[in-house]
């Protein structure tokens, strides 16, 4: 019988592995001349700490949550997101009595379970950072350049980054009035999701992906008109700053954003050469959750990355990817236990170094070199030992150099 892996869930293979390791590396290091520390989360976390924070009208809970029973009766889900996974851990292990802000960031698999498409699958990887404990503003600008900066380094350059401002709990009951006010008498069009939204969470009708629906909310009053005075000034900040970092920057007054823990900013990074599925990362501050979750009243910021969507944008392989430094074809027994002696050590200085296994033939194992893309072949016979010299043959331009048969030798010829 032959096994498949699951639908919307994918094995991530070399080289594309190095694209991986690749972006990791440069997220990294980018975040650390920020000040973020990595911080690893489980994969499972119990049910309820999503449902409180996502919030139980949103598609992600309602539909897409990988969640079970375990065999102590307890309901557990596989983390769609990493936000309340986060802030759980936040107050958990009292990180609020670090030096503030506190600055972290996480790696790792998210899982829901959506219908799959180009960019979209139901375990995905996300690169994700928040910052708590500071309402500045400069943060919020500071966390959308650093955002920047890393597709800069990646080398990602089409993209466009959205930014609005949802308001806060002040401004919001406004704005749903507004809303309510205009949906109220094509509610019948609506589906029936939409229709239980609009008395328990109407804003949640903005994200509703039935085309039905799209159509019907066209023209809908948008959140930033209704900003209390306080958001307004925040968002007019945020804007200051953005400009004031040269990051260029467009307004999406119907940005929506598929979690209702955010207040005021949230932004997307958007690629126009992607299909429907075209946000590659997205963010956004969220102002009362840690307090929600029973911590102080400190609020946070921070964004995703959705690294599957971002792979197709990176052009090449990065330069790790390539062959071995050095393959070593041995021909003899003595020669073979030589090499694997040498191997050993030329590995030990850092170099990627191949060996010919099996007892193959000298023409088997210099396939095998050229196969891999070997960037320097070395052939260990009864001569080479006897006179203690091996050639050293450069398989780009076919050149060969001779070498006494010693690390440093060889080291300082390749
Ligand atoms: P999100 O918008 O749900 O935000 O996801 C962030 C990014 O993850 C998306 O922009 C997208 O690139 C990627 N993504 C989401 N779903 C899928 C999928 N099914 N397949 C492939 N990629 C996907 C969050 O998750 C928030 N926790 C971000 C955040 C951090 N906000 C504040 N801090």
């Amino acid at each position: 019988m032959k096994f498949k892996a699951l639908k919307g869930v994918h094995d991530i293979l070399p080289p594309e592995t190095y694209i991986w390791q690749h972006m990791e590396v440069v997220a990294k290091e980018v975040f650390r001349t920020y000040g973020y520390k990595e911080i690893r989360l489980p994969i499972i976390e119990p049910t309820d700490i999503f449902i409180r924070s996502i919030g139980e009208t949103t598609d992600i809970v309602e539909k897409e949550m990988y969640t079970f029973q375990d065999k102590g009766g307890r309901s557990v889900t596989l983390r769609p997101e990493g936000t309340a996974p986060f802030v759980r851990a936040f107050i958990e292990h009292n990180l609020y009595n670090e030096p503030s802000p506190q600055k972290y960031y996480y790696i790792g698999p998210m899982f829901r379970y959506e219908r799959p498409q180009a960019g979209r699958q139901r375990q995905f990887y996300q690169i994700a950072v928040e910052v708590l404990g500071t309402d500045d503003v400069k943060v919020d600008a500071e966390v959308i350049s650093m955002l920047s900066i890393f597709f800069k380094k990646i080398g990602v350059k089409d993209i466009e980054i959205e930014v609005t401002s949802i308001g806060c709990g002040r401004c919001r009951p406004e704005y749903k009035v507004a809303l309510k006010n205009f949906l109220k008498d094509k509610l019948n069009i609506f589906c029936d999701d939409c229709k239980r939204r609009y008395d328990i969470n109407p804003l949640r009708i903005l994200d509703c992906k039935v085309k039905t629906c799209i159509d019907a909310r066209e023209g809908s009053p948008s959140v930033i008109e209704f900003l209390c005075k306080d958001c307004k000034v925040h968002f007019n900040d945020v804007r200051y700053y953005l400009r004031l970092l040269g990051i260029e920057h467009i307004i999406n007054p119907n940005l929506v954003r598929g979690l209702d823990y955010y207040t005021r900013t949230t932004f997307e990074v958007k690629s126009p050469l992607l299909g429907a599925q075209n946000a590659v990362a997205a963010g956004g501050r969220y102002g009362s959750l840690v307090e929600e979750f029973g911590g102080p009243p400190v609020s946070g910021i921070g964004f995703a990355v959705g690294i599957e969507r971002v792979i197709p944008l990176i052009k090449g392989l990065p330069s790790i990817w390539g062959g071995p430094d050095i393959f070593l074809c041995s021909l003899g027994k003595e020669a073979e236990e030589k090499s694997l002696l040498l191997a050993e050590q030329l590995r030990g200085e850092g170099l990627w170094v191949e060996l010919g296994y099996d007892k193959s033939s000298l023409r088997s194992q210099m396939r095998r070199a050229d196969r891999i893309g070997a960037k320097n072949v070395i052939v260990v016979g009864e001569d080479e030992l006897k006179k203690q010299r091996v050639i050293i043959k450069n398989m780009k331009d076919k050149n060969e150099v001779e070498a006494a048969f010693d690390v440093k030798a060889i080291i300082k010829t390749i």
